[in-house]
């Protein structure tokens, strides 16, 4: 075993019942709007603040956080289960401190297939929980059947979209979607690729009315991030903008999406300490 593990085992155990991290699933209805390369730059800002972070790569089959994140990790979310490893031997860490799980590749419903997968992938979370201030979950698009068990159970939901029609469309299924299954799940929506903020903005509004219209329900705007030319080298260069490229202005909306989000959130309460893993069963074993 390697010294980052045998640390993160020792921390893991002095910080066990005093830290209870809170869990933002990174949910999109269409795909390629930007959620990977948001969900990476929002981690690394908030573990820039000194906030002890884990960012969990669940798009299993199609994972791509260590391939942007430029690192190459040794073990999977897939191995973990599939081997029986502990959370803290598969832990790989990135820029500004931030833990993170690459996905690994398997087939789709991955999970459902083995109550033993899910009952070992719980027990290894609950020990994250207790370990890490932040756990986001950067999640496959659409409303899979293999995802909407995390998606439901966290503590809080961050909504990517663009502005093409397309993606809001699908946008408002998949909150639609999470709503129908989890009427109190707090909803944050970021508006991407936004080619002004006074259209951003606008396109955020016009969404946040619909919703609230037909759904009957309050979503937050949680920030407007601006179609940036950085993205597309960072992702070419393996290099997440926020470190490469701290002055563009994606870096710039991320530093304030993150102090919105920070701003915002409630912490998560003593008593909910396990909640997130007993919401997890419980849509696990609802589903079955
Ligand atoms: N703000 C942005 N500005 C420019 N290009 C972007 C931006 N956000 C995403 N992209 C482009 O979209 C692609 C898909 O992004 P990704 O984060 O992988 O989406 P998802 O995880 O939703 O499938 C990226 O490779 C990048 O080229
Ligand atoms: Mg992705």
């Amino acid at each position: 075993m390697n010294d980052q593990a045998e640390n993160l085992r020792k921390k893991m155990k002095q910080n066990a019942q005093i830290k209870q991290a809170k869990t933002v699933a990174f949910v999109s209805g269409k795909g390629g709007v930007g959620k990977s390369n948001i969900a990476i730059n929002f981690s690394l800002e908030l573990a820039a603040k000194g906030n002890k972070v884990l960012l969990l790569d669940l798009d299993i089959g199609m994972g791509n956080v260590e391939i942007l994140l430029g690192q190459q990790a040794k073990k999977t979310v897939v191995d973990m289960l599939e081997d029986k490893l502990e959370l803290h031997d598969i832990v790989e860490h990135g820029p500004n401190g931030l833990a993170f799980i690459a996905g690994g590749s398997a087939l789709s419903d991955f999970f459902r297939m083995d109550q033993r997968y899910m009952d070992h992938f719980s027990s290894q979370l609950q020990q994250a929980i207790q370990c890490f201030d932040h756990i986001v979950l950067d999640m496959g698009a659409g409303a899979t059947a293999d995802s909407m068990y995390f998606i439901l159970a966290a503590d809080a939901c961050i909504v990517i979209t663009t502005p093409e029609p397309t993606a809001i469309t699908d946008a408002y299924g998949m909150i639609k979607h999470i709503i129908h299954h989890n009427g109190s799940m707090p909803i944050q929506v970021v508006m991407n690729r936004s080619t002004s903020p006074k259209g951003g903005h606008a396109a955020l509004e016009r969404f946040r009315l619909v919703v609230q219209q037909f759904l009957n329900i309050d979503v937050k705007p949680l920030g407007i991030i601006p179609n940036d030319e950085a993205v597309t080298q960072a992702v070419i260069r393996q290099q997440p903008v926020v470190c490469s490229k701290r002055k563009s202005p994606f870096s710039k909306a991320i530093k304030q999406t993150v102090e919105k989000y920070g701003f915002e959130s409630q912490p998560v309460a003593e008593k909910d300490a396990d909640s997130f893993i007993q919401k997890m069963k419980y849509f696990f074993l609802k589903e079955r």
